[in-house]
């Protein structure tokens, strides 16, 4: 694109919002979110992550889409726009490649795991029941065990994906979330009506919400504070990406305050539909990241209505997924063609059929290549852990020093209007508080490779 040539801008401020609330909610809020609940204790994890969000995530959130309104660029383009503006190195550009390099790695598994989505809701619809735990266990055992079927779905998704990206950023991401997301808002509050009625959502409150100081533990607070990181689709230049659209009279600080409030509520109700049903037919909260493949079927199988409202659950599962992979792609297609020049369609298959590729290894480290492994873990299981334990915080971390540090207080100040006091506390949060946990958040999590 020339430099001339007119950039797009999203058609209104609650379009921003829609849509990065598209890239929030995802696998993050319905798949982990619920399950990570579950396996630490309930109400205290979820007590911290609500910390973290204010402490860490919402003045992260802030700070990228900051950077990328003041650059209007790709998050490369527009970390090295921003650095030379304040007089930085150069070298802050590796950030922006870190970030969208990175959300290509995410992009590589994030679709095998919505590839599952979508296999559990054929089943579903084509009237499958699992019975018994043992017959769950089972089927998820088979579906990992088939490679062919992992990169069917993987292929379907991925397509899904691209083909909304190759579109555009108005008439294809845009168009996309103003259509998904109030339907997966609405998916949402069925469920959890639903769960009211025929599930036990008092116990599932009680879990969620009653503080147990007792079950605070460091592992807690911190895998607290890096799922909030996962959720709001931090340190990955896809909130950079979409910050660069944004309208330059559009309050950063009030739309970041909904994105949060926003990601975070759907994280809670998702959680509330899941165990009340889950409580309701006695079956464990703590089953680890098989709680919506397998112990979810098997509330479906046995409760009334079990197809239709089964069928509604993946489908919002996989409407938040699609969402949240088209701003992981976004990044790097808009880099593309920024500056190769690079027509958006190619961009968006060439890019597709890369990371394509990649996911495709991933199927196949699940059975035929299970054996190839690097410290102990397969390509699985190490993308993850290169992503959200390694390249998430510390990209994270980068920002918060570009923002906090760097950059001048009044290219930051010029950003953000906010009234003096307001801005003195998210500045002083962010240069202090924010950094200290992604520290602490690190550092804990590269020497507990179990948490
Ligand atoms: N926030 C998304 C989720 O909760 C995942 C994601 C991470 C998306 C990073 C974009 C960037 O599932």
């Amino acid at each position: 694109m020339s430099a001339a040539a007119p950039r797009s801008v999203w058609s209104s401020r609650w379009a921003f919002i829609l849509v990065t609330v598209g890239s929030a909610v995802g696998l993050g809020n319905i798949w982990r979110f619920p399950y990570m609940t579950g396996t630490h204790g309930g109400s205290a994890f979820v007590l911290v992550y609500l910390l973290c969000v204010a402490l860490v995530g919402l003045p992260l959130l802030m700070a990228e889409i900051l950077i990328g309104r003041r650059g209007r660029g790709n998050p490369v383009s527009a970390m090295l726009k921003v650095a030379e503006e304040n007089g930085a190195s150069p070298w802050w550009g590796v950030l922006g490649w870190v970030g969208v390099l990175g959300a290509l790695l995410i992009l590589s598994y994030y679709s095998v795991v919505a590839g599952w989505v979508i296999d559990y809701m054929r089943q579903i619809v084509s009237g499958v029941k699992t019975v018994t735990p043992e017959a769950a266990a089972q089927g998820f055992g088979d579906l990992l065990a088939d490679p062919l079927r992992l990169i069917l779905w993987h292929t379907m998704f991925l397509a899904l994906t691209v083909g909304v990206v190759a579109r555009g950023v108005l008439s294809g991401i845009e168009r996309a979330s103003l259509l998904l997301m109030p339907a997966l808002f609405a998916i949402l509050l069925f469920l959890v009506l639903w769960g009211g009625m025929v599930g036990n959502m008092r116990a599932a409150w009680h879990f969620m919400f009653d503080f147990k100081p007792e079950l605070l533990t460091g592992q807690v607070v911190l895998s607290a504070m890096g799922h909030a990181f996962f959720s709001l689709s931090l340190g990955m230049g896809a909130v950079m990406a979409y910050g660069s659209y944004l309208d330059k009279q559009s309050s950063i600080a009030h739309n970041s305050f909904w994105i949060a409030l926003a990601d975070t509520l759907v994280g809670l109700l998702a959680g509330l539909a899941i165990f009340s049903l889950t409580f309701a037919h006695g079956l464990e909260a703590a089953s680890g990241p098989g709680l919506v493949f397998q112990t979810l079927p098997l509330v479906f199988a046995h409760m009334p209505g079990g197809q239709a409202v089964g069928t509604f659950f993946f489908l919002l599962v996989l409407f938040a997924a699609w969402t949240s992979a088209i701003s992981l792609v976004e990044p790097f297609v808009a880099w593309m063609t920024e500056r190769l020049g690079v027509r958006r369609a190619i961009a968006a298959w060439g890019t597709g059929f890369a990371v394509w590729l990649l996911g495709a290894a991933v199927c196949l480290s699940l059975n035929d290549w299970s054996g190839w492994k690097l410290f102990g873990l397969n390509l699985f299981d190490q993308l993850d852990y290169l992503t959200s334990r390694i390249l998430m915080p510390l990209s994270g971390l980068a920002v918060a020093l570009f923002v906090g540090w760097i950059m001048s207080r009044e290219n930051v100040r010029d950003e953000i209007p906010l009234p003096a006091a307001h801005f003195q506390i998210w500045r002083w949060v962010l240069r202090y508080v924010t950094i200290l946990a992604i520290v602490l958040v690190f550092v804990y999590r590269l020497t507990n490779p179990d948490s």
